[in-house]
């Protein structure tokens, strides 16, 4: 009980825009159910970042659900990680607008991300898209976060929120831990099967860049088949994303399904044609995913418990972002209730 007070803080999310990826799988929710024991872990459902962009309604719900089942399917034991959907909570709408007061229009200006978006979404670019670095500072500022762990393109998004985190302390006094975004060494960049050059996304165009989490194997395998190697005269298997992009990416994956070395890897593959590797790595991961798959299917007839996981953990982190919100409320002046 004593040292469990000492553990550091997790906080992650991903929005449930889409089916998970493998990307999303072997970069973020593996690495995720490795840390409960050490640290004490929120991981939420940013289905409120998800509306920044225009969703079928029926489609964000079942979306939702089915990434509460994966989840735990994934190995995230809700009884040692506060697993809840952002939008359950009211304390992130609060103190987002109160941040977004704190964060200028200059600074959200230059996102990358705000950037891509709005070329991407050039009919739709809302406010929300604009202030959304400011709603997930508040995400991350209100459980005291130690510890972000999330990929390279949300670095950014971490540093800003360390700046808002700056801005408000330094005019209020000490109010907010100021988190380090943590990024997992092995796996975390899983990229497209298509176009290894761009990291693997459910938003990619071409749909057979993408593996889903949950996934048919037989598509699973013709994915992997199709995947493209490299185009460099030098045809084996070698580790070398500069000038075998496409070859490094399935290695990549392979190591991390089959917990295999690089070096194990080029020796079992010596000789061989990429036909070969291609469906060597293509069944690796059919094999990891299909556990999870069962499982989330599982739990996806069980609604009732799916329910009572998303609102006990709503109310765990509600409690914890409630003392951080009433703290705010008071520095900036609010009547007390
Ligand atoms: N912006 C993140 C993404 O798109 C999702 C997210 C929202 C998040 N709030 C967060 C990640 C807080 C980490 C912490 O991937």
């Amino acid at each position: 009980m004593e040292n469990e007070v000492q553990k550091k803080r997790i906080l992650s999310g991903i929005q449930p825009s889409g089916d998970l990826t493998l990307g999303s799988y072997l970069g973020a929710i593996k690495n995720w159910a490795a840390l409960a024991d050490e640290y004490d872990c929120y991981y939420m459902l940013a289905d409120m970042h998800t509306i920044t962009v225009r969703q079928v309604p029926a489609e964000l719900r079942r979306h939702t659900l089915t990434q509460v089942a994966a989840y735990i399917a994934s190995g995230l034991d809700p009884e040692k990680n506060v697993l809840f959907v952002q939008s359950h909570v009211p304390a992130h709408a609060q103190l987002g607008w109160v941040l977004d007061c704190y964060t200028m229009f200059g600074e959200l200006s230059r996102m990358t991300q705000f950037k891509d978006k709005s070329a991407k979404n050039a009919d739709n670019i809302n406010a929300g898209l604009f202030t959304y670095p400011a709603l997930m500072a508040a995400d991350i500022l209100l459980y005291q976060a130690d510890l972000v762990p999330v990929g390279g393109d949300q670095k950014q998004h971490v540093e800003i929120c360390r700046d808002i985190a700056t801005r408000f302390n330094g005019i209020y006094g000490d109010t907010f831990k100021l988190p380090d975004p943590y990024i997992p060494q092995v796996g975390a960049r899983v990229m497209s099967l298509t176009s290894p050059e761009k990291k693997m996304s459910k938003s990619d165009k071409d749909p057979n860049g993408c593996v889903y989490m949950l996934e048919k194997p037989e598509d699973i395998l013709r994915k992997f088949k199709r995947a493209i190697t490299d185009s460099d005269t030098e045809r084996c298997v070698r580790f070398d994303r500069e000038n075998k992009p496409g070859v490094s990416n399935l290695m990549q994956i392979y190591a991390v399904a089959t917990g295999k070395s690089f070096e194990t890897i080029e020796q079992e593959f010596a000789g061989h044609g990429y036909g070969d590797f291609k469906q060597a790595v293509g069944e690796s991961v059919v094999e990891l995913l299909r556990p999870i798959r069962e499982e989330t299917e599982r739990l996806l007839a069980d609604k009732s418990y799916l329910e009572s996981v998303y609102r006990a953990g709503a109310e765990k982190a509600a409690y914890v972002a409630n003392r951080t919100l009433n703290k705010v409320y008071k520095k900036v002046g609010f009547l007390p209730r």
